[in-house]
């Protein structure tokens, strides 16, 4: 027998992650299936997932890839000004869309989705709100004069606070929440129309380590990483066991060569080793009864989907993260690549 701590959850969910498209969505989509039984899928492709067919044609191509016949992808419509209430209800009802995302336009990586201010699209979120489909939202104030490290806190005040006024039952998460006015805003107003998801490099990093040595491409991430006083308040958020908080990885791959770029693009590609992220520190913070809850269980509450019935069992055995995929000539580097980290599955 061996003498490894082990702990058994229930399969985890990953409630946002990019899988991309053709070539490296070959290449990244066995990791996410090897560690969720679900996952929420991102519809920001070079060509956005603005409707129906769209995402039935994308989630086939992610099935006809799968390897784990178990594995679920659920997939986000991207919301523009044009986009057909139509076509949201039609794809909601039908359980085609579990929800709709949310970019300011220019945020981020495959961003330009033409909404200019929210209230061009106030017909679409009162029927979100209407037929209770959640809004995902990447919660960034997107101006040239805001400071980068200050754009998540004035979307709350001046973006999030005025819309849950307008539209209080509509459903909300708040996506890879990074500071401490997101982590206050979402407990005090602890409600089952606000949540927020939590990835594993906002919780394992600060922007120190964007800087550590020279500068660090593959940790350069939107929203961008912060003060290690945002940093801990996460790790304290989830470490209370709060149900409004939930797994959500952000994995974002992008080839080396677009990463490592006069221009590099934002992401980071945590597929391979975010679960065993999250375990490290959630035993850290002496909070593993709380794991299975974050993973497995407040996710699919928020979202109204049944509680997976597998499970999966993480090893405190240390485990070695792989140092690269290659993709052709290219090639993505995954977060803590090469490095060792004290849990594995088993
Ligand atoms: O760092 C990020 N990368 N943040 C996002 O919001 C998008 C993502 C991507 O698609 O690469
Ligand atoms: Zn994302």
């Amino acid at each position: 027998m061996s003498s490894f701590k082990k702990i058994k959850i229930i399969k985890p969910d990953d409630c946002h992650v990019h899988l991309r498209d053709e070539k490296i969505l070959k290449k990244v989509l066995r990791y996410t299936e090897r560690f969720y039984q679900r996952a929420i899928i991102m519809p920001n492709l070079d060509k956005p997932i603005i409707d129906c067919k769209k995402a039935i044609a994308y989630k086939s191509r992610i099935m006809d890839l799968s390897k784990n016949t178990k594995f679920e992808p659920l997939m986000t419509c991207y919301l523009t000004k044009d986009t057909s209430l139509n076509e949201l209800k039609n794809g909601f009802f039908n359980k085609i869309f579990i929800g709709a995302k949310l970019y300011p336009n220019q945020s981020t990586t495959n961003s330009k989705t033409n909404i200019n201010n929210l209230s061009e699209i106030f017909h679409i979120l009162e029927l979100m709100q209407k037929i209770k489909m959640p809004l995902l939202i990447h919660g960034e104030e997107n101006h040239f004069n805001i400071d980068i490290y200050d754009r998540e806190a004035q979307f709350i005040d001046k973006t999030l606070v005025p819309l849950r006024k307008i539209f209080p039952e509509l459903k909300i998460i708040l996506e890879h929440i990074t500071t401490k006015e997101a982590v206050s805003y979402i407990k005090e107003a602890n409600s089952s129309y606000l949540a927020g998801t939590i990835t594993p490099h906002h919780l394992m990093l600060n922007r120190n380590n964007m800087f550590f040595g020279g500068i660090q491409p593959h940790l350069y991430c939107l929203p961008i990483l912060k003060r290690k006083i945002h940093q801990n308040s996460l790790k304290k958020a989830i470490s209370d066991g709060n149900k409004n908080f939930f797994l959500g990885s952000d994995s974002a791959p992008h080839l080396y060569t677009n990463k490592i770029n006069p221009l590099g693009c934002a992401g980071i590609f945590n597929a391979p080793s975010s679960l065993l992220c999250y375990v490290t520190i959630f035993e850290e913070m002496k909070a593993l009864k709380y794991l299975e809850s974050f993973c497995s269980k407040n996710g699919a509450n928020f979202y109204n989907i049944p509680i997976n019935k597998e499970s999966i069992t993480l090893i405190k055995k240390p485990s070695k993260i792989l140092e690269k995929i290659n993709i052709g000539k290219n090639f993505i580097s995954p977060f803590l690549s090469g490095e060792i980290l004290h849990w594995s599955i088993l």
